[in-house]
């Protein structure tokens, strides 16, 4: 007898063509102030180091979020639509989704995430755990689209329960946020709910200790993003000219992450370009919002969603917020 299971149906909706990416990296990495986004950390090497991130000592955004929902999983489940669609934007390896379906019971489930492959397996797992669920996945770059219209229409009475866990709202500049925010309000409909985790204001040693840990992840992670646009570019960054560097800007509420040239230097940027960096001259790699109870409150109200509970940690170090459709 065959065990062979149905792999979860997967629909592709990258919108940019490689070329124009790569454009606009290019165009990043020629202004004045470098820039590189902070997708461009995510190959393989950039999620091993992530997952390594996630268990340092001094990164508390992902226990402290974990303790959160461990604590108030049943009461927030029971503030749920039943037979909801489980829209996991970002899924990467479904774990925190796994760790929430005893709870909720969807009517099925859907993963939200740029790498393809990688999304296959994890819902594939997921499928294998649980048989009667359906599960499929979008691969797409939802920061940039999200149009799950016609997916969420294929089961009318199912409203969608967004669920954007580990603070990578914090990622996006305050406007870009909003923007996302209305996409994803304007998916609700009057029953749809959004569950998102938000890191919050804190001192400045523990935010900054928290993006420069004394064991270099961190600082790996972070120059790792230059072996990324070498392959995207065909450039020839040599990462130890540069540093990893991380601050808190309070005036803008964010730690930032850099990359720091240790000497002046030209990089090939793949025969598109070169450009040259001076001794002490950065590229900007990451930006990491942190917000107040208050502020993220307004910045979901400002998007078109109400936050009708939330709950912290005893140091309200990091927010779980729920939010509906205002
Ligand atoms: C993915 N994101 C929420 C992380 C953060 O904390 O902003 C990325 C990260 N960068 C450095 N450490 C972790």
């Amino acid at each position: 007898m065959s065990l062979a299971l149905d792999l979860p149906r997967l629909q592709t909706a990258l919108r940019l063509p490689a070329q124009d990416e790569r454009q606009k990296l290019l165009h990043g990495l020629l202004q004045p102030q470098a820039r590189i986004d902070s997708k461009y950390f995510y190959d393989d090497r950039g999620c091993e180091l992530f997952t390594a991130i996630c268990l340092l000592d001094e990164y508390y955004p992902t226990r402290t979020e974990a303790q959160i929902f461990n604590q108030h999983r049943d009461a927030i489940a029971a503030l749920l639509p039943t037979n909801m669609q489980w829209i996991d934007l970002g899924c990467g390896d479904c774990n925190k989704t796994q760790s929430w379906l005893p709870a909720i019971s969807p009517a099925r489930v859907v993963g939200v995430d740029i790498a393809g492959e990688f999304l296959q397996s994890s819902l594939a797992e997921v499928a294998l755990q649980h048989p009667q669920l359906e599960c499929v996945g979008v691969v797409t770059d939802f920061t940039q689209h999200l149009d799950l219209d016609e997916l969420l229409a294929e089961r009318p009475g199912a409203p969608p329960v967004f669920f954007y866990p580990g603070s990578s709202i914090g990622n996006f500049e305050p406007r870009a946020a909003i923007r996302f925010l209305r996409r994803i309000r304007a998916h609700c409909g009057p029953d749809g709910r959004l569950l998102i985790g938000a890191d919050l204001i804190k001192p400045r040693d523990v935010l900054e200790a928290a993006y420069d840990d004394a064991n270099g992840v961190t600082a790996e992670f972070n120059l790792n993003v230059l072996n990324v646009v070498n392959r995207e570019l065909d450039a020839d960054f040599e990462p130890t000219n540069f540093r990893h560097f991380a601050h808190f800007n309070e005036a803008h509420r964010r730690v930032e992450m850099h990359l720091v040239s240790t000497r002046s230097h030209s990089v090939d940027l793949g025969g598109h370009a070169d450009r040259h960096f001076g001794a002490e001259e950065h590229i900007l790699t990451e930006y990491s919002h942190k917000y107040s109870l208050d502020e993220f409150r307004a910045l979901l109200a400002a998007s078109g969603l109400r936050c009708s509970q939330y709950w912290t940690d005893p140091q309200d170090w990091f927010g779980v917020f729920l939010a509906e459709p205002i």
